[in-house]
């Protein structure tokens, strides 16, 4: 890695109601980033926040009985002791009902006023009150808002209001992300806003009058008006780093580095913000990057069905290490992920409790025993020591590149997996024998050195994510508390023959699975019956990460070159997608437009003869036989199916 500087953003939550599991990964996400970054020696800037004005708001102070002032108050502090409490290291928390950000905002406003950026004219349009946004008649589908998850009945509105004249660099737009393919990550997100902008774009309405909505930024040129909540929001990114207030400052901290968003907020991020930057004259930032959605189960989260995780309470019950760890290994970055309590207590058991807290418990109970409490010296190098060193020192490094990739995921299963071949190197070398004869108690010494090091480098890496836990790991081996020195986890045998060791409790206790928990299907299970050979059994949690889902086909064409391949523009409820499917042998194209379909649609994305493919189709297939999966029936597209 090679940056000057790295500054990460998150998006600034609403106050509407209080923080969950989806706001703790994406903050957790940044902390992890920022934490590596500020390891390797980075300069780092780490910003999060709250967005605290808008119809949201407004209308949850109603319903509370409050200001939306009071509403803002009570909730932003909701939010600061989570991340106080999930150790969250961000160096600035930005409200946007400060000053600092109001005086920013509306400077900006009157600059592109005065040059014509922004005129006022008389409006007519759908109006979603949710989601804050006017939408013309195409945009809308089958007449409600087409925002995806929302599909909420519109209004129509006459009035007028002020327009930023966004539709002047739609072409500009395309070009640059067509010229900076790291603009937009992951690529599909990429294609999903390049898609957006094959539709022609339409100036982009900032104002709201008050006599509708009065909780917001006055317009400094109007004041009958406030500002559009997010024209205001996501100048946050600018008005926290120095823009327009501490030049000097902004010049060290911009462009920034990562735009960390979830992938409900893409097209205000990488349609208005570019737009609104590229007026001010602002450089872009450097990337614009969506996770996936947390499901729990595979539904989605919503207050209505009662299903809300909250992050206190898993951190409460779990704690808090092992939480930052469940978070960012479980969801492979891009992709939706699912949470449940099973798959966090099968993850926590075995990767935490079974592998790492065993091999530290063994560890060091053994070096207690033999070794008099002290590190031991290590003879030389046999085949198995060479093996775990280079296997260590290899997942090492490809944490560091799978950080730089953006796929931090990767590289901490990777951990995971050193810590496993550690395990089997203990239990193919038998220190706890060899330590018993007096001849063969070095050999114990040099296997023990050798876990105690791989131990060492693991828990190095792994301090961004379960700084808590891999400090006192890092106690018990001996080594100084605080951020460990980099340089050190990509060297071996640092660790200093003779230093004492630390005695501690067990560092991850087992959890067993409360009953309430455990699958029905599992409780009830009757004796298991064998598997048939080459069926591999599964547990119930394994399938449940499956997303399978009803879709709508809606165009269909042959890959030019490929016989057996037909390219799908599918509708998912919530999005649209292109899958590849292996099936133009058995259909025609048009016969499949409309046909309701059943896919995978949490499937890796593929690229697949040169086009993206999204998802994959489910067919019965039988010697050269194949029928696609359909619904018995009418069901709304989108359904999960399962
Ligand atoms: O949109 N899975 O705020 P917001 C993963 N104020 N991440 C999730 C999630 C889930 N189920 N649910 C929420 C806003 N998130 C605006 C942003 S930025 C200038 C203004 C995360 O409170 C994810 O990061 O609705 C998503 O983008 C964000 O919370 C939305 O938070
Ligand atoms: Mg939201």
């Amino acid at each position: 890695m090679d940056r000057q500087n790295f500054y990460i953003t998150t998006p600034i939550y609403y106050v509407n109601d209080r923080p969950h599991i989806g706001h703790a990964y994406t903050t957790i996400l940044a902390d992890v980033l920022a934490r590596y970054h500020r390891l390797i020696n980075v300069p780092t800037w780490f910003l999060t926040g709250t967005d605290e004005h808008g119809q949201k708001v407004q209308r949850a102070a109603e319903a509370a009985g409050m200001s939306p002032q009071q509403q803002a108050d009570e909730t932003v502090v909701r939010f600061q002791e989570l991340w106080r409490k999930l150790e969250i290291t961000n160096d600035d928390f930005i409200r946007t009902t400060e000053p600092r950000h109001q005086e920013v905002v509306r400077k900006i406003l009157q600059d592109l006023y005065d040059r014509d950026e922004i005129y006022r004219a008389e409006f007519e349009g759908w109006y979603c009150v949710t989601c804050e946004r006017f939408y013309t008649e195409k945009d809308l589908v089958e007449g409600h808002c087409p925002e995806p998850g929302c599909g909420r009945p519109v209004e129509r509105i006459t009035e007028p209001n002020y327009f930023f004249r966004m539709s002047k660099y739609q072409q500009w737009l395309i070009d640059y992300i067509e010229a900076n393919p790291k603009f937009i990550q992951p690529d599909f997100r990429r294609n999903e806003t390049l898609g957006f902008l094959r539709k022609e774009l339409t100036d982009l309405c900032i104002s709201r009058p008050k006599s509708r909505m009065g909780w917001g930024i006055e317009l400094p040129f109007d004041a009958d008006f406030v500002t559009y909540v997010w024209f205001d929001a996501l100048v946050n990114y600018i008005s926290a780093a120095g823009y327009l207030s501490d030049e000097a400052r902004f010049e060290k901290l911009w462009p920034a580095s990562y735009h960390l968003i979830g992938k409900d907020i893409l097209t205000t991020h990488t349609v208005y913000w570019p737009t609104m930057l590229k007026a001010m004259d602002v450089p872009m930032p450097e990337t614009i990057f969506a996770h996936g959605w947390w499901l729990v189960g595979r539904d989605k989260m919503s207050k209505s069905a009662g299903n809300v995780v909250d992050p206190i309470a898993m951190a409460n019950q779990y704690g808090v290490d092992a939480f930052r760890y469940f978070l960012m290994t479980e969801m492979s970055l891009g992709q939706d992920a699912s949470f449940t309590e099973e798959a966090f207590i099968r993850r926590y058991n075995t990767d935490l409790a079974n592998d790492l807290g065993n091999m530290l418990s063994r560890v060091t109970k053994l070096i207690g025993s033999y070794f008099d409490g002290k590190i031991p010296v290590p003879q030389e190098l046999g085949e198995g020591e060479e093996r775990l060193k280079s296997t260590t020192l290899k997942a090492a490094e490809e944490l560091v590149t799978s950080v730089d990739r953006m796929r931090p995921d990767q590289g901490l299963n990777g951990m995971a997996a050193v810590v496993r071949e550690a395990n089997r190197y203990m239990e193919a070398r038998q220190p706890w024998t060899l330590a018993k004869a007096d001849d063969t108690r070095a050999d114990a010494g040099t296997v023990l050195y050798y876990a105690a090091e791989a131990l060492r480098i693991v828990s190095g890496m792994l301090y961004p994510v379960m700084p808590g836990k891999m400090g006192e790991l890092r106690s018990a081996l001996g080594l100084p508390g605080g951020d460990p020195v980099f340089a050190d986890l990509h060297e071996w045998g640092r660790l200093e023959p003779g230093t004492p060791i630390q005695k501690m409790k067990i560092l991850f206790p087992r959890i067993q699975a409360p009953r309430e928990t455990v699958p029905v299907k599992e409780k009830a299970k009757p004796k298991q019956k064998e598997a048939p050979v080459g069926v591999v059994q599964i547990e119930y949690a394994d399938f449940a990460k499956l997303s399978l889902r009803t879709a709508r086909i809606l165009e269909a064409e042959k890959v030019e070159g490929a016989d057996k391949l037909l390219r799908l523009q599918i509708d998912l409820g919530d999005e649209q997608r292109q899958i590849v499917a292996g099936i133009a042998q058995h259909y025609e194209p048009d016969t499949l437009i409309g046909r309701s379909i059943v896919v995978v649609a949490n499937l890796k994305p593929a690229r697949i003869r040169k086009i993206d493919s999204n998802g994959m189709l489910l067919a019965a297939t039988q010697g050269d036989q194949l029928r696609l999966v359909t619904v018995d029936g009418d069901m709304p597209v989108g359904s999960s199916v399962g």
